[in-house]
């Protein structure tokens, strides 16, 4: 278990997509820090709650090893590593605790434009590029469709052209990324948004007061903007 920390610490992506909206939604809720953009730690002024600039696939770890206590990520990021997590058997570590409106997409399987797309058993014996391999196999063994999973880290889009991959299952937001690669979205495996996230246990500290009080801030900040 991790040693009581008095003050509370949110982790957020640095760069990308979910960033400047991420630092706008804390703001509103009254959040404060002195520091430049550059640092990756700010100290919390207003409050005493700090925030971690990462990239947005380190969050879930770091939630769930209680080095942070709330991040603002992707739905579609949570659900990816608490997947991997159960398929090695690893309890859950973290939750999504609210939806905020921000960082819609989908992710979904995308083909070269001169496929017919006829239906899921058309995946049999092909190789799928994808950033989100324990999401596509649970979905694709629900189904039955026996196909392989060609993990990326990024540029997933570029495989087919290059050969390694017939398709690919990456995050569609505009869909810019797939036409300007010539591809075609034809399944979505899931929905997802910018959502909170924090443990499945409250520590038992002078944290969990400044947890629910966030949270009250939060929602009332959220709720105006819909
Ligand atoms: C996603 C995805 C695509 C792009 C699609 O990346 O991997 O590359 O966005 O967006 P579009 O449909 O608007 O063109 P993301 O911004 O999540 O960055 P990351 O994969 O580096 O975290
Ligand atoms: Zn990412
Ligand atoms: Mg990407």
């Amino acid at each position: 278990t991790a040693p009581a920390r008095d003050r509370l610490r949110i982790a957020i992506q640095k760069n990308g997509r979910l960033a400047e909206p991420a630092r706008s939604l804390l703001t509103a809720c009254g959040l404060s820090w002195r520091q430049s953009r550059d640092k990756l730690f700010c100290y919390g002024e207003s409050l005493p709650v700090d925030l971690l600039l990462v990239r947005d696939d380190d969050i879930p770890g770091l939630i769930a090893d209680g080095v942070c206590d709330f991040g603002i990520v992707g739905r579609n990021e949570l659900d990816e590593q608490g997947a991997a997590r159960r398929r090695i058997g690893l309890p859950d570590a973290y939750q999504a605790l609210r939806g905020l409106n921000f960082g819609q997409c989908r992710l979904m399987l995308a083909v070269p434009e001169e496929w017919e797309w006829t239906g899921v058993e058309q995946l049999a014996g092909k190789r799928i590029a994808t950033s989100y391999p324990a999401i596509l196999a649970d979905w694709l063994a629900e189904r039955g469709v026996d196909a392989q999973v060609v993990e990326l880290s990024g540029s997933v889009e570029i495989a087919p052209r290059l050969g390694t991959a017939d398709l690919i299952c990456d995050l569609v937001s505009s869909g810019a990324t797939l036409a300007a690669n010539q591809l075609k979205p034809v399944e979505t495996l899931l929905e997802s948004e910018a959502v909170l996230a924090g443990p499945v246990r409250t520590p038992d500290d002078a944290r969990a007061g400044l947890m629910a009080m966030l949270l009250r801030r939060l929602d009332g900040v959220v709720k105006v903007q819909d």
